[in-house]
């Protein structure tokens, strides 16, 4: 059966709306391992938009399963992640502008980088696993010249296209897992899954992994949000 490892970087977005010092990722992470998630993802940006270094060596401390961090391949986040030691570390592209990761880090075109952060991090023992689009030039160069340990497919694109166009980003989703499992990565999947979109993959016997964040926050607020009202209530019901 394929893991759960939760992205816990929107209960940070929603601290800092607030620049507060709740909800607190870290709190978030220990449920989430409570509940059964067996890793946990944080993705530190450079802008700090949401994860800080704070949550990195709170979380070093407290994930029992597996610490993930995705983070782009520059000297700043290596020299972090040498620091903190997560278990694994995606590399992803990034673009200050976006809202989210884009798409997949195009391998062929930035190979210096990313071998370069790659040696270094896995040299420390650090797995690396690349976060790649469904292609399989991509796929291969991930393995054949980065020597990565795992890859995550870019979901994305599936989850946002409707009708016959999601049937054939699934298709190559599908070819995509052969290909890597083929060359023998280790296969993730994740950007956009929510509990009715991942239905179609989670049959798909070699991945090992879904790494999910957004949907899964959304619905705690909402799953949640009766049980704080009426928590509330009671306070303000109790001294009248
Ligand atoms: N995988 C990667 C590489 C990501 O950058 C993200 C978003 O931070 C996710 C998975 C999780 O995506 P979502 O929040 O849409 O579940």
């Amino acid at each position: 059966m394929a893991k759960l490892a939760v992205n816990v970087d929107h209960v940070a977005t929603l601290r800092e709306a607030r620049r507060a010092i709740e909800p607190d990722p870290v709190m978030a992470a220990a449920l989430a391992e409570l509940s059964g998630a067996e890793g946990v993802i944080v993705h530190l940006r450079e802008d700090r938009r949401h994860i800080k270094e704070r949550d990195l060596y709170l979380l070093r401390q407290t994930v029992k399963t597996s610490l993930n961090l995705e983070m782009a391949a520059t000297d700043e986040m290596v020299n972090i992640a040498l620091d903190i030691r997560p278990d694994v570390v995606t590399l992803v592209p990034e673009r200050r502008e976006e809202v989210t990761t884009e798409g997949g880090l195009n391998v062929l075109g930035q190979m210096d980088n990313i071998v370069q952060a790659t040696k270094r991090l896995q040299k420390a023992g650090i797995l690396i696993s690349i976060f790649v689009d469904p292609e399989p030039d991509q796929i291969r160069a991930s393995k054949e010249k980065v020597g990565a340990d795992m890859i995550e497919i870019h979901t994305g694109i599936y989850c946002d296209a409707k009708g016959e166009e999601r049937e054939r980003e699934l298709k190559r989703i599908l070819e995509a897992v052969d290909i890597a499992h083929g060359l023998g990565l280790i296969v993730k999947a994740g950007h956009g899954l929510n509990y009715f979109n991942i239905q179609p993959l989670v049959g798909i016997k070699e991945i090992y992994e879904f790494s999910i964040g957004h949907s899964i926050v959304a619905r705690a607020v909402l799953v949640g949000f009766e049980r704080a009202v009426r928590e509330m209530l009671e306070i303000i019901k109790m001294k009248r």
